[in-house]
């Protein structure tokens, strides 16, 4: 029986369509909402003594299918939030980096990623992952697809982790808001032995307390990865 400390958290970000629903608004204004959420779980991980890495959810390869106002919509304010997120990234020392097949999306916006990343990346404290436009099998595939190239034949799972886009160390909690029970896609290889929890909170109704409750649970957790 072993107490790990969560050294990587990983979010599905769910349910900003449902909350503006239920206030009545369009459903961009939740996604408004769920973008000031990311700001303050971002803050507490920085603060938080062991988490390394948060990786959030923030649009997968398959919410293309989403009408093109929205998309659309999505797109614009993730150039605003990388924009206006500096200030917060550089006052609690976040490194920002972007996993997803990001040449899909627009220069200026891969411009405002990569942007993002160089500001950033000598900054300590805490990685906040984006995954952008991220699918877990198109990420496995690509993977698997560079080894090839390299003239490989025959591969470890060593060798297949450190040709993914998340190398970083596999992920200790996956959280899941709105209530839905899925995986959407999200990180198969990476969360293997993560514990999970769902929580029907909606994402913009999510908070740093609710998140500092959730982390006190998992360290009430065993880990057993296949022994005693
Ligand atoms: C999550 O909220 C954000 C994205 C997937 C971009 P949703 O937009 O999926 O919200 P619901 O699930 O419709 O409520
Ligand atoms: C998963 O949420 C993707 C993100 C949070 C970015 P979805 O709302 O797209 O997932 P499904 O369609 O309910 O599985
Ligand atoms: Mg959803």
């Amino acid at each position: 029986m072993s107490k790990t400390p969560i050294k990587h958290l990983a979010i599905i970000m769910d349910g900003n369509g449902r909350w503006a629903k239920n206030r009545g608004l369009n459903r961009s204004k939740g996604h408004e909402a769920g973008a000031e959420t990311i700001r303050e779980i971002t803050t507490y991980c920085a603060s938080h003594i062991s988490i390394e890495t948060v990786t959030f959810y923030a649009f997968s390869t398959e919410n293309w299918k989403r009408p093109k106002l929205e998309v659309e919509f999505l797109m614009r304010l993730l150039d605003t939030y990388l924009k206006n997120e500096i200030d917060t990234y550089q006052k609690h020392g976040v490194r920002f980096k972007a996993i997803g097949c990001l040449h899909q999306f627009s220069k200026s916006l891969q411009k405002r990623i990569a942007k993002t990343e160089e500001l950033t990346k000598t900054n300590t404290n805490l990685t906040q992952v984006l995954a952008l436009n991220y699918g877990s099998r198109s990420e496995i595939t690509g993977a698997v697809n560079k080894l090839m190239a390299e003239g490989k034949t025959s591969v470890t799972e060593k060798e297949i982790s450190a040709a993914l886009q998340t190398p970083y160390t596999d992920i200790d909690l996956l959280i899941r808001t709105s209530g839905e029970q899925r995986l959407s896609n999200f990180l198969l290889w990476q969360l293997s032995y993560a514990e999970f929890t769902f929580t029907p909170t909606l994402w913009p109704d999510f908070t740093a307390k609710e998140l500092d409750d959730i982390t006190i649970d998992f360290e009430q957790r065993s880990r057993r990865f296949g022994g005693l």
